[in-house]
């Protein structure tokens, strides 16, 4: 088995306590993941330095979005050095949620992976179709996404290791109706081709997750299809039960 990622999303969810109470549970039955199955958990900001605490290390921690500046006069704003400093290895950039809510282009997307790299985060890059453009086929699918895509390749290509892309179509995000194996299989490793073809990947290539109502029913037959090495899950990674069962499912 190659390397394969659960990458959990907390989004806006979890006080503290709660929060660490998840930890809890989740390190408490941790011995039972598969080798080779890394676990990552994506929280708020201000939970990161305390999950941490609480992992020592044992699980992998990321945060959901970084600053596009390095630092300085940007009120509310947190930067990729300060995500670093936490112990974090990975940063999620471009979620759908913050393209939409933030309106974040191409241009800041860009900026801040170069910040996240600059400071040795592992970026997990977000991409996904909306429905109308689903609505028109694959081929138009494929297309939105890999213009997506394109903005990687203005990363330095020394840095190009580092990118984890997940599929996620928006469509199925948060609503239950998850993209079906083949869809998501298809557009995965469409992705991987392109980031084949056009980035500086070591030879194993670049791992793509798929994201989208993603849950311990549905995992098994998600992971099992060629081009998917994990999944980024939001709503069922904020109960320990689910979010292991997903880690088990490769
Ligand atoms: P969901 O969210 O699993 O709740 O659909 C996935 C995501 O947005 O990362």
């Amino acid at each position: 088995m190659g390397h394969k990622i659960v990458a959990g999303n907390w989004k806006m969810n979890l006080t503290l306590n709660e929060g660490l109470a998840l930890v809890n549970d989740l390190l408490a039955h941790q011995t039972a993941i598969p080798s080779g199955v890394e676990m990552i958990l994506c929280t708020p900001f201000i939970h990161m330095a305390s999950v941490h605490g609480a992992t020592q290390g044992a699980i992998a921690l990321g945060a959901q979005d970084c600053s596009a500046h390095a630092s300085g006069a940007y009120t509310g704003e947190v930067s990729a050095s300060m995500v670093a400093s936490t112990g974090a290895q990975y940063v999620i950039i471009g979620h759908s949620e913050r393209r939409q809510y933030h309106h974040e282009d191409d241009a800041t997307l860009l900026a801040k992976m170069q910040q996240a790299l600059s400071q040795g985060l592992h970026v997990i890059f977000c991409v996904g179709e909306p429905e109308s453009i689903r609505e028109h086929g694959e081929q138009a699918a494929i297309d939105y996404v890999q213009k997506q895509l394109e903005v990687l390749c203005e990363l330095p290509p020394e840095q190009h290791a580092a990118l984890t892309v997940a599929y996620e179509p928006i469509w199925a995000i948060g609503t239950g109706k998850t993209a079906s194996p083949q869809q998501a299989s298809t557009m995965c490793l469409n992705i991987s081709r392109f980031c084949t073809e056009h980035l500086n990947l070591p030879k194993e290539g670049i791992a793509v997750l798929y994201g989208g109502s993603c849950n311990a029913k549905n995992a098994k037959e998600l992971f099992a299809q060629p081009g998917i090495a994990g999944g980024l899950i939001g709503g069922a990674s904020l109960k320990a039960d689910d979010f292991l069962a997903i880690a088990n499912s490769f």
